[in-house]
């Protein structure tokens, strides 16, 4: 428990940085806070008023006025209610939307990195979940335990102006209350949140499994799947039950104890009546202060337990925030791209080990220069560190020796942005966003005009298929483009491409799905572009790369061999393995 004070104080400030900007709103909702707890307690002399001088006194008069007293008072509290509950709900919901917002720019500039060692699905789940418990928390719980300070303050004060004695009853069975409500009010707590992880832990199974229905069908899985959703369900479910049982006796417990100490105080109020040493309303102000009390202590501790886990929520968006961007631009002389660029580009050395694998560096020792407006292939065996390259030239990960230069600048000395605005990618899997075609055309070029968006899906040979869709550019596509081939996903990722227009074109695997037919097409139109561009382009067939300027041959992370398909044919046996199996296959000869 200790161990967690200072947590509690980063998350308290966390919470504080996102508060500091609406003092006005905070203002407003203490004052109403503080009004309506006033209100309250005034209420319960309301009640002594009404009954002492209302009914007692047996005038009508008195009654009237008491009446009227009372219902003003209610009122009050009613519009003071309403601009607490506004005013505080509005807060709670204002910062939570400033908290998404402020995570999600941050997470969007991270090296991509970062998110292969932490879980997309998880972070999801803390910008949804961790920050709808801060919701609740700011907007209502951190109310609720202000309030019920406030009142439980103000009913013990009230409680001992009205009755010694009685006060005395009530101090002392606060504890009897109040420990149950801890005790098992800790247990229920540990025991909603492990139910809670338990229904996530449903979620995500669900979540992987209906998103992967074809593979699952296909395998016949689900006998498995259902009894593995079957374990989950019913774990959750045993860990439920235990919780309702916990929560049972606490309620249970509760009623005794409250309603056993209002009736002893009844009991010894009573007595007091009877023999005149109290009246009858200081007795009802009484009972209805101790159960003001009595009822904020219990509250004060239910919200105790929300607080700690809302300041384990905020902990965790705090880590979130604090996760470095490895690839930022330099902060001190950022170089700047003379425009436009000639597309040269040089590796020099160029050493790259994944994080997740130091010793087995995925690109080793690599030099190679790229020289303005040629087009250079990249061919070689799966796991060669094709994409790796493409990776390093984006800038998604900074290379470990070496270096990289576009028109002679260090990568790492420009800005980010103004680096991949020099490149067009086409990636091996054509990914697509939710949403029209249109918009996933205009994806690098936001304000391209219809004409420009038709040419580079003419371009591409998707302006054919598209048009044969239901709606055109305007058919909305599923989640990463579910409802077209794999094919024409393709062909969509090379209009967006040539759309984007950039000096650079880096095309990995860009026609691998397409047929022959289509492929030559989609070639052809690529040519036009690619000339006087300096293009990079990855394939496995041999076919769509022969006519490249330059081939470099990649093994194992390391250069194996550079030059023409000829040159290649002769000079490099890996080159020439690849060119035999695939053309003869073909039935083509070389
Ligand atoms: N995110 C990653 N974390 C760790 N290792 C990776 C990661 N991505 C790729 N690798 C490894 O790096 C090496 C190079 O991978 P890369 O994707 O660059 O190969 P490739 O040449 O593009 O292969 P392919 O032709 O199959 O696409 C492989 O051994 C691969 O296992
Ligand atoms: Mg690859």
């Amino acid at each position: 428990m200790e161990a967690e004070t200072p947590s509690r104080w980063r998350a308290f400030f966390f919470a504080w940085q996102y508060l500091k900007p609406y003092k006005k709103a905070i203002g407003i909702a203490l004052a109403a806070l503080v009004f309506t707890a006033m209100v309250t307690l005034s209420l319960g002399q309301g009640v002594r008023l009404l009954i002492d001088r209302g009914f007692a006194t047996e005038s009508m008069d008195q009654l009237n006025r008491y009446v009227l007293l009372f219902l003003g008072l209610v009122v009050a509290l009613a519009i003071g209610t309403f601009t607490r509950f506004y005013w505080v709900s509005w807060l709670g919901e204002r910062v939570v939307a400033d908290i998404r917002q402020s995570v999600f720019n941050h997470l969007i500039d991270l090296h991509p990195g970062f998110f292969e060692s932490n879980r997309g699905l998880e972070i999801q789940s803390r910008i949804t979940t961790d920050t709808t418990l801060l919701q609740s928390v700011i907007g209502s719980s951190l109310s609720v335990a202000l309030r019920q300070i406030v009142m439980s303050i103000g009913g013990v004060i009230w409680l001992f102006i009205t009755n010694a004695k009685l006060t005395l009853i009530v101090v002392l069975s606060v504890p009897v209350v109040v420990a149950p409500i801890l005790i098992f009010g800790r247990r229920v707590r540990k025991l909603s949140r492990d139910s809670q992880d338990k229904v996530a832990d449903v979620g995500a199974y669900v979540g992987e499994v209906l998103g992967q229905i074809k593979t699952v069908q296909a395998y016949n899985h689900q006998v498995h799947d259902k009894r593995i959703f079957g374990e989950f369900v019913e774990m959750a479910f045993s860990v439920a039950k235990k919780r309702i049982v916990q929560r049972g006796a606490l309620i249970t417990v509760v009623i005794v104890f409250v309603l056993g100490a209002m009736g002893l105080m009844l009991w010894v109020g009573g007595g007091d009546v009877i023999r005149g040493e109290i009246s009858g309303g200081e007795l009802a102000a009484f009972v209805f202060y101790s159960m003001i009390v009595g009822s904020a202590f219990g509250s004060i501790s239910e919200v105790i337990g929300e607080l700690q886990r809302a300041a384990g929520a905020a902990e965790r968006m705090v880590e979130l925030l604090a996760a470095k961007n490895e690839i930022q631009a330099p902060i001190r002389e950022v170089e700047h791209l003379p425009t436009p660029i000639s597309g040269h580009l040089v590796l020099e050395n160029v050493v790259y080990a994944y994080p997740s694998r130091p010793d087995q560096p995925a690109i080793q020792h690599l030099s190679l220069e790229v020289v303005p407006g040629e087009t250079l292939a990249l061919v070689g065996p799966s796991g060669a560190g094709k994409s790796t390259l493409f990776d390093l030239l984006l800038r998604f990960a900074d290379v470990d020796q070496g270096q990289i230069r576009l028109e002679g600048h260090d990568i790492r000395q420009l800005d980010p942005l103004e680096l991949r605005k020099c490149f067009s990618l086409v990636s091996q899997n054509p990914s697509l966003f939710f949403g029209s075609i249109e918009q996933n055309l205009k994806y690098g070029k936001p304000d391209a005009s219809q004409a420009e968006m038709e040419q580079a899906a003419r371009a591409a040979h998707a302006h054919e298929f598209i048009n044969e869709l239901p709606n055109g550019y305007q058919t909305r596509l599923g989640d990463l483009g579910l409802g077209l081939s794999g094919g024409q996903k393709q062909r969509l990722a090379i209009a967006r491409a040539l759309l984007a227009n950039a000096p650079i074109l880096l095309l990995d695997e860009a026609t691998s799905a397409l047929d022959a037919q289509s492929e030559f097409l989609v070639q052809q139109a690529l040519e036009n572009l690619m000339a006087g561009r300096t293009t990079l382009v990855i394939a496995h067939r041999l076919a769509t790369v022969k006519n490249a300027d330059r081939i470099a041959v990649l093994n194992q992370g390391r250069l194996e061999g550079l030059g023409t398909h000829r040159e290649l044919v002769e000079t490099n046996a890996l080159y020439a393995r690849l060119a035999k199996l695939q053309f003869d296959l073909a039935g083509i000869a070389n």
